[in-house]
Parts: structure tokens; sequence; C-alpha cells
């Protein structure tokens, strides 16, 4: 018997023994020490033990770190479109570190080993590698370890599910399809590889510029590091540090880029379900919205508009004249958004196959035989949006849909999506002449196909075009809106939706939606109530459901909640200019449109309270504060300040949290002291011009504010050479002035008056516009219409309404001074 197992034993002992030497040379590779260090200007080449660093200055607030463990790549970024701008460094060093100076921070990199360590100019830690981890290999993974600074809290990462504030959890970056995801699936379907850190009143940005797989870890299992790393591909990140987190998302998108204006439509509200069709039921949809006196600009197509799913084919039966269509629907004041999936069906004789593959414009395996997978046609192939001709053919086609009278496209299963969602890792994309796999190329493929969508339908349009996404990479943001994909119809995926929203927002894309009323199942008429009257402080507000559900048109669940949704369109109706203008601030800062209170309460660890962690601003004015549509009482928290109910002016005092009673009827949402509000008269439409007059709302308080109002024609591109009406509005509490400078853009003003309410002002009779006494008149004020209710003795409910003092003046031109008191 010990003659047998000796042999083998002895045998099993080796073979373990030899494999445990092997791994022990080096299981995990780490930097080592740096041997040699080159500066030239702002940037630093170093060579490690075990890798090749390039440390570059990109201003004085962004540094850059390239790492890998063979000698950098040529560089290339689909992501960031920013070059390094010149910058005053200082660079010194001694044997042990080599110290990176800008106005802004300071880098210190440890030599021995190689080590990375940034400090406020102040010499606090801002940011510094996990001191034994640092930056290490397991093969071709990269993962960078950071110290976990007390307290620390993270944000953004863009859409991704769990709290606001992410610290205890890991995220990993794979865009899938994920249809129905439970709330806390992780991936779902975009890559957004930037977070901002918190801690001791400090806050930093990392971009991590990495295409491949990404995992990220906010001490999710582990009490020591956050870390960031990649499944192959370069250590890349760039580390941004602002005092305020605003500037650092400014930095982000100088980085990344910025949206560009959508069309006004856009801004609209939508209807949509998969799918409406024939087009007789497409009309009969708008008419309704019109009939019901429901405002509405888009009406979106899904699938079905399509012969047997294939792309850039209309049914024939169903849609036998789709530019009759959209001139029809043109006419009454809407715009057709088309789906367009990637995938075209290997169908003999079908143009966009042929044509594709006669452009050889598809995905290819190593052998160069196409990559066929399968979606909603069956078979198909896939266009390569990594190559010039790939996009140049994509263009084309595209423009078939704008010779058909359609205004936007909504980019629909681009994660890519295809049935078993395994592609495989050896498909070749063409990545500009310098081919990577499908391991690489997999995230970047939503950006790529927005990029192609926007630059056909803009060179067609010869308009802004719409654009939506479901996924994305850093940087799509400069072709496309985003929305959260195949929600639920439940309560808790209402409020999930804003959470992703708002780190959406902060993660540099501003222009986002979610399916109001879910996508699977179907809402209560509550949620569904509570979901449209949110949906009017989204930037992207479209009503949408899937194929199997119930009608979820704002008349499908009786008639409290469809003057609810009305109320609540007309809402955000007359609120365009205010929306508009933000999302022009979007266009210049980056700044989101849904802003979570941790954007301008950053160090006030009550919003991160996972109770406020869905309240979030609606651009600088108005805080929403969403609940359950169940919920009789929500705890609202006010963050500093004082902040007015929107419907009747009553204040609150901020820094506590109050408890408020709940209604189907209203949401809460509350104004900021201070706060510049321009407002419209209803329209139906955005092609209905909105009246004469602008309303331009003050609400006392003792906050100095500008809010810089901006105009243009709403659908060109002439706002791009300067035809755009921009003028900065100024509120100074301690000098008791509103001042409106001198318009910027030679845009002529839509509107020849303004109407000035004051919110919380003292009555009085005059106020001096421009010199000249006015006279003020106190008026109630209503945000909402009343709502057909009556009290247990049966008489009418009016509608809340707040007492203003108003007064009308020309907006002239020129500087107009407003002495408030
Ligand atoms: C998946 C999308 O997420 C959904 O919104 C759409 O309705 C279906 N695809 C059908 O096109």
């Amino acid at each position: 018997m010990y003659k047998k197992v000796l042999p083998a034993l002895s045998a099993w002992l080796l073979c373990t023994c030899s494999i445990l030497v092997v791994q022990a040379q080096q299981p995990v590779k780490p930097t080592g020490k740096v041997n040699t260090v080159n500066v030239s200007g702002q940037q630093i080449k170093i060579r490690t033990e075990n890798t090749f660093a390039e440390i570059t200055v990109y201003s004085p607030a962004v540094i850059r770190i390239r790492m890998d463990q063979q000698p950098l790549l040529p560089d290339f970024s689909y992501a960031v479109i920013a070059r390094p701008a010149d910058t005053r460094v200082q660079v010194s060093q001694t044997d042990q570190e080599i110290k990176i100076s800008t106005d802004s921070l300071q880098l210190r990199v440890a030599k021995n080993p190689f080590s990375v360590h940034f400090f406020t100019p102040s010499g606090e830690v801002i940011n510094e590698d996990e001191s034994g981890l640092n930056t290490s290999w397991i093969g071709p993974a990269v993962t960078t370890y950071k110290k976990m600074q007390e307290g620390e809290r993270f944000i953004g990462l863009g859409e991704k599910t769990g709290n606001l504030d992410r610290k205890g959890e890991g995220y990993t970056n794979w865009n899938s399809d994920v249809f129905g995801y439970a709330t806390n699936r992780d991936p779902i379907y975009a890559t957004i590889p930037f977070y901002i850190g918190i801690h001791h009143r400090i806050n930093y940005g990392i971009f991590f510029d990495n295409s491949f797989q990404s995992d990220f870890n906010f001490g999710a299992s582990n009490n020591r590091f956050s870390s960031f790393g990649a499944r192959g591909g370069e250590m890349n990140y760039y580390f941004i540090y602002h005092t305020r987190m605003a500037d650092i998302i400014t930095s982000y998108t100088a980085l990344t880029g910025r949206m560009p204006m959508p069309p006004m439509w856009s801004l609209g509200y939508q209807q949509n379900r998969y799918s409406y069709y024939p087009d007789t039921e497409v009309l009969r949809i708008a008419q309704t919205l019109r009939e019901k006196k429901i405002p509405a600009d888009g009406i979106t197509l899904d699938i079905h508009y399509m012969d047997a799913y294939k792309l850039f084919t209309w049914n024939k039966e169903r849609f036998p004249n789709p530019r009759q269509l959209s001139d029809q629907l043109n006419k009454m004041g809407f715009k057709i958004t088309v789906i367009a999936d990637p995938g075209i069906k290997t169908e003999p004789g079908y143009a966009a196959y042929e044509s594709g593959k006669q452009e050889d414009i598809f995905l290819k395996y190593p052998d160069g035989n196409y990559y066929t997978g399968q979606v909603w046609p069956g078979w198909c192939h896939f266009p390569d949006f990594t190559s010039v001709k790939g996009r140049n053919w994509w263009k084309d086609q595209v423009k078939s849909y704008m010779r058909a009278g359609v205004s936007g496209i909504w980019n629909d299963m681009n994660e890519i999506a295809t049935w078993g969602q395994k592609m495989p890792d050896n498909v070749l994309f063409n990545y500009e002449g310098h081919p990577i796999t499908h391991l690489q190329g997999h995230n970047l493929y939503g950006l790529q196909m927005v990029r192609a969508s926007y630059e056909g339908a803009r060179e067609a349009l010869q308009q802004r075009p719409f654009m939506l996404t479901r996924a994305a990479y850093a940087g799509s943001q400069r072709y496309s809106a985003i929305w959260t994909g195949d929600n639920r119809a439940e309560e808790d995926h209402m409020l999930l939706g804003i959470r992703l929203l708002n780190s959406l927002g902060v993660s540099g894309m501003p222009f986002s939606g979610m399916d109001i009323g879910g996508f699977t199942g179907n809402p209560t008429v509550s949620l569904y109530a509570r979901w449209m009257q949110i949906g009017a402080f989204i930037p992207y507000f479209r009503n949408h459901t899937g194929i199997n559900t119930k009608s979820a048109e704002p008349w499908a669940f009786g008639e409290e909640v469809l003057e609810i949704s009305r109320n609540y369109i007309n809402l955000r109706y007359r609120l365009l200019p205010y929306l508009y203008s933000t999302l022009h601030e979007a266009t210049r800062t980056g700044m989101p449109v849904m802003r979570t209170l941790a954007l301008n309460n950053t160090f006030d660890a009550q919003v991160y309270d996972t109770r406020y962690q869905q309240q979030y601003g609606f651009g600088d004015a108005l805080m929403i504060a969403p609940f359950e549509s169940t919920a009789a009482f929500g705890q609202i928290y006010f963050p500093a300040g004082k902040w007015y109910n929107l419907y009747t002016d009553s204040m609150t005092t901020g820094s506590q949290a109050v408890i408020y009673p709940l209604s189907i009827k209203t949401l809460p949402v509350f104004v900021k002291e201070s706060s510049i509000i321009p407002m419209q008269s209803l329209v139906q439409s955005t092609a209905e011009k909105p009246g004469d007059t602008l309303f331009l709302h003050l609400y006392k308080g003792d906050q100095h504010n500008t809010f810089v109002y901006y105009e243009d024609d709403g659908q060109s591109f002439d706002h791009e050479k300067g035809v755009f009406y921009q003028r900065a509005i100024t509120y100074t509490p301690a000098d008791k002035k509103l001042t409106l400078e001198k318009v910027t853009g030679s845009y002529p003003a839509r509107f020849r008056y303004i109407k000035l309410l004051l919110h919380g002002f003292p009555a009085r009779e005059r106020i001096t516009v421009n010199g000249s006494s006015i006279s003020l008149q106190a008026a109630a004020y209503a945000f909402l219409s009343p709502i057909s209710r009556f009290d247990p003795q049966g008489s009418f409910v009016p509608a809340d309404s707040c007492l203003v003092q108003q007064a009308v003046f020309p907006n002239h031109q020129q500087f107009i001074n407003v002495d408030l008191e």
C-alpha cells in the first residue's frame, strides 16, 4: 500500500511545490523602485523596475498618470478631447521623491517603491496610494489602490445602482443589456469610470480612462483601500482637485467634452411605447394629446416601424408613407424619433446588409469572417463604429431616416446586446486602424455608435438632431442624451432612477431620462401619477412602456391622474426658459440639470443619509423631494439656507429635517432663497409661440445670486456663430437690487416684456426700474391649476397659490436696474 502511495505523494508534493515556487516569484507584480526620471516641461517620464510611467500636468488642477508594464503605446482616447494646457509647474527631486507643484495642487512621487501622493498647496492629503499596495499587475490586469481616508465617501461612476454614497460597494464596468434589472444589479448599460472622493472637507475626482472591463472598489469587503483597475490596458487616470465639486465636474467635462445644445423640442414631453403602430395609431395618440390638452412635442417609434426589424426599412403595411406621417405630425407640433439598433440582418438582398458587406464595415473575427450574433431581426452583423469607414457607412444610412422626416435617433441595444449576451472575446474592432479585441472595444461601442448617428443626422438635417442612447462610455455627452433602459414599474425603481440620473449628472452626462411609468410591468395609479410629476423635473421627459403592458398614456389611469399629469406637464412647459438656460449652463460648464444635494452641500453628512439621498436640485433654484407614491408623510432634509414651498411660498429654514404631509396631487418642490426663475406662458408644444412676456420670479433671500438667462432659435447651429440672446440676471440682497445685464449675442429677444414676480418681499406700491417708478400689484399666483377636488362639504378646493408682488416693464437690450425696496 505505502509503496503505491508514497511515489504518488512525492510526485504531488513536487508538482505543488514547483507551482508555488513559480507563483511565489511574482503573482502580483508591483511597480518597483524608480530607476530613471526624465523631466520635459509639464511631462515627466519615469522608468521603474517593472513599469514605464508618465506624469502629465493638464492644468493646475488636473494631472494625468499613465503606467504600463511595457513601453507606453501612442496616446489615444475616444473619451478625452483636451490637450495639456500650458501650466506653470515646478518639478524638483531628491533621492526619495519627485515633487511636482502647480498653483492648485502638489504631487509627490515616492521613488522606492514608485507611488503617488496628492496634497493641497497647504499640505493636506487629498489622495494617496495605499502604502504596500500602490499599483500592481496580475497578469495583464492592472489595479491602483488608494488609501481609504477616514470618513471617506464616494459618489459618481455614472449609471450605477446603489446609494448616493458608494462607500462599502464594488462595481464593474461592462455595458450590459439588463431587461427589468433588479435595483441592485451591476453592471447595467453604461460605463463612466469617473468618481468623486470626499473626506475632511476635501473633494477630488478620478477619471480612469480604460475601456476594458474595469472594477472599482470603494471599501467593499476591505477596510483598507479604494481601488480601480481593469482587465487589460494601461493604468491611465486623470486626477482632478478643486475645492468645489462643481469645479471638479467642470474640469472633468473639459477633458471629456460637454453636451451640445439640444433641440428645444426634445425638452418637451415625449410620448412613447413599445410600439405604437400603424401610422393611424401614432396619429391617434398625437391627436388625443392635443384634444386632451396635454402639451407634447415628441412621438417615438419603437422597433415595429421596421420591416421584420430590419434597420433602415419601414414596414409597408404599417407605415406606407413615413414622410407624409412626419409632415402631418410636424404640422401638429410633433417630432418623430425612431429607434435604431446596430444589428444588420444577414439576409441576402436586404440593402443595408448588401452595402455593409460591399463596403466591408462589419466587425470581424481574426480570420476575416464577419461576426454574427442574434438580436431582434435574427442573425446579424454589426457595423464597426471604431473605423472611419464604418461610421461613414452608418452616417449615410441614417440620412434615410432624416429624408423620411425623422428628427431624432434612439440608439438602443448598443452594449452590444446579442441574445445570450456572451459576445466572443476574439471579435476584432478596427480602432482607427490599430485593431483591438472585443475585450477593449466592448464598452466603447455605444459611444462610437452615437457619434456616427449624431454626425449623420446633423449633416442630413443641418439642424440639431436629438440623440438618445442606452449604452455609453465617458464622453458620450458630446453626442447624446442617455436613458436608464428597461426599468420596472415599481416604486423603488422610480427612486433608483433618480439616483441613477443624479449620478450620471455628476459624471458629465447632464441630459438624461428614465422610462416614466416604468418599462416592465404596470404601475399602480398612484405610482404613475407620482412618476409623471417627477418626470416634469427630469431633463428628458419620456413616457415609455414595454410590449406586453397596459396602455400607459396619461389618460389611461383615470380622470384624476390625467389632471395631475397635465398639471405637471403644463408646469414643465412654463418652466422651459429656466430649463433651457440650465441646459445651456451644462454646455458651458458641464453642470448637470439634476443636481444631487451633494453637489452644493458636499460636506453636509445629512445629504448622504439614505432617507434624503434622492432629493435633488432641478437646476440651481428648485429642490425636488421625491417619495414613494404610497407614503402619507415624508421626511425632507433642507440644506443650509432658506427654502420656499413652490406652491404656497411658506418658508422653511435649512439645516434641518421636517416631516411633511404628502398628497398624490402634488410633488414636494422647494425654491432656494434668492432664486431667479424665468418662466413663460403655457404652450401645447415648443413649436407654439409662448406669448410676449417673460415671467421672472425672484425669491427674497440673503444670498447674492446670478442666473445666466439664455435663448436661441432652439433648432439651428446659428448659436455657435453668436446668434443667441444671453444676459446675466443678478440679485444683490445687500443693495436690494436686481440687475439684468446688457444682452450679449445677436438673437432678438423672444419676449417683449418682463413681468417681475416678487416672492417673499414686503408689500409695496411701487418699484424703480432704470430710475422710473413702476406700480407694483399684489396678486395670487398658482404654479398648478386647481385639480377637480371637493372638500367633504362638496365645495371646490382651489389650487394652492402664492402671494406675489408683480410689475411689468419692457425687455430692452440694455442694462436694466431694478431697485426692489
Ligand atoms: C430595449 C429598450 O431598452 C426598450 O426601451 C425598447 O422598447 C425595446 N428594446 C424594444 O426596442
